[in-house]
């Protein structure tokens, strides 16, 4: 039984974490830790709210006597990281909380658990610290270079992925210097339900059921490796269950497309449920590209995003081999599941994309 403190639980791939993990070991106690930011939203555990083996705590990972405290108070074994900023644009435009949510943030929990797990009287030698990361730390690809593995040489490109790959270093700093138990895995693009708008798919769904344009960034040739986020949540349970202490995995679905070819495969998925059910252009009158059938017309191509990087492509086969990791959906049901989960989950995102939720949570906890 393990009691685990997961940070950034209220985001879009913490949050389907903590979905998954209290579904499938219904014994262990989470503990939720987020600041709940634009990014992070109660909504998304709205589920597990009244399981008894769930705490929610409202504050910011750069608050080490908070975080101090969460450790000791809840006896927590298992410190699974996944609090950050995480879009690449936003990173371009203000760096600032980059900086300091993904560095220093990820530094405080690092103090926090040194000084609980190794620094007091007694060693607990049974505590994990695992770090979630992201292949954009490798650098860019590409058409023909082989996918990154483990031992890619780090080049980061954007203030996102430098940031990202400093917290990675930490991490492995406090278990070469000072012992810590430490795994870190680094994961492709994910996607599925509670992925917050600003994000290419969720942003593509929502955009057709408003009738906006779609935007395409440069030629759309750009490749991203996606991979359901239920299996990211796997792979993660994987690495706690096996991985070996101080190893960073790469976890990622073997599913490249252009981004192009992506946003006109979802086009089509779209067409086919307004096409199968009529309810859904009683709900979303406005979506008229999709009732037309029409919808690449919304597609356009517009400035691309500084230091694009070209193509992410990740190889597995470590995390394949050691840990038994395959991923259980295919992109065909993934992407059919999550279009399902949108059309069905209105309210969720209308309210996440005019603040109004964000709204209401500050209220509750001004
Ligand atoms: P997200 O932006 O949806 O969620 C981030 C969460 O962290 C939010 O709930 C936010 O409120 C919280 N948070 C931000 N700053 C905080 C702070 N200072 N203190 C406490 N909480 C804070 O992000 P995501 O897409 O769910 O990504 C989660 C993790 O996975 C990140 O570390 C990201 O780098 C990594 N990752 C993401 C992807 C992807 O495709 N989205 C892929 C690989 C790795
Ligand atoms: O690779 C893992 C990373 O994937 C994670 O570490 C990041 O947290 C996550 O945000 C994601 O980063 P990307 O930049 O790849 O994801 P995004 O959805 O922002 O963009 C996907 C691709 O689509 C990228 O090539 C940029 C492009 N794009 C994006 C948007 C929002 C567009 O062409 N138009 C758009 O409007």
């Amino acid at each position: 039984m393990k009691t685990l403190l997961v940070t950034g639980g209220a985001g879009f791939i913490g949050a389907n974490f903590v979905h998954y993990w209290l579904e499938k070991y219904p014994e262990d106690k989470v503990v939720v830790l987020d600041a709940l930011t634009y990014a992070g939203n109660m909504a998304n555990l709205v589920s597990v709210e009244s399981n008894p083996n769930y705490t929610f705590v409202h504050g910011n990972i750069c608050d080490q006597a908070l975080v101090e405290s969460l450790l000791v108070e809840n006896s927590i074994d298992t410190l699974v990281h996944f609090a950050a900023e995480s879009h690449v644009d936003r990173s371009i435009t203000g760096p600032d909380a980059f900086i300091e949510t993904n560095i220093m943030g990820t530094y405080s929990l690092l103090k926090a658990a040194k000084k609980v797990w190794l620094d007091g009287d007694t060693v607990f030698d049974g505590h994990r610290f695992h770090h979630v990361s992201t292949d954009e730390v490798y650098g860019t690809l590409s058409a023909t270079d082989p996918a990154f593995t483990e031992d890619t040489a780090y080049a980061p490109n954007s203030p996102y992925s430098a940031s990202k790959a400093a917290s990675d270093h930490l991490v492995r700093a406090y278990h070469h210097t000072y012992g810590l138990n430490v795994t870190t895995s680094n994961c492709s693009n994910n996607y599925g339900p509670y992925h917050f708008p600003e994000k290419l798919i969720p942003l593509v769904i929502t955009n057709i059921l408003h009738n906006k344009d779609l935007p395409i960034y440069g030629d759309g040739q750009q490749i991203r490796d996606w991979l359901y986020v239920e299996d990211h949540a796997y792979g993660i349970d994987l690495v706690l269950q096996n991985g070996r202490i101080g190893e960073n995995y790469n976890i990622g679905g073997n599913n490249e497309w252009a981004n192009i070819d992506i946003v006109k495969a979802i086009s089509v998925l779209v067409e086919q449920e307004f096409a199968k059910n009529v309810e859904l252009a009683e709900r979303f009158p406005q979506a008229r590209a999709a009732i037309e059938s029409n919808t690449a017309s919304l597609i356009t191509y517009v400035t691309d995003r500084p230091g694009h990087d070209r193509r992410y492509a990740i190889d597995a086969t470590k995390t394949n081999n050691e840990l038994g990791y395959q991923p259980k959906e295919s992109f065909e049901t993934g992407i059919a599941k999550t279009v399902a989960w949108y059309l069905n989950n209105e309210q969720w995102w209308q309210s996440v994309m005019d603040g109004s939720y964000q709204n209401w949570i500050a209220a509750q906890y001004k």
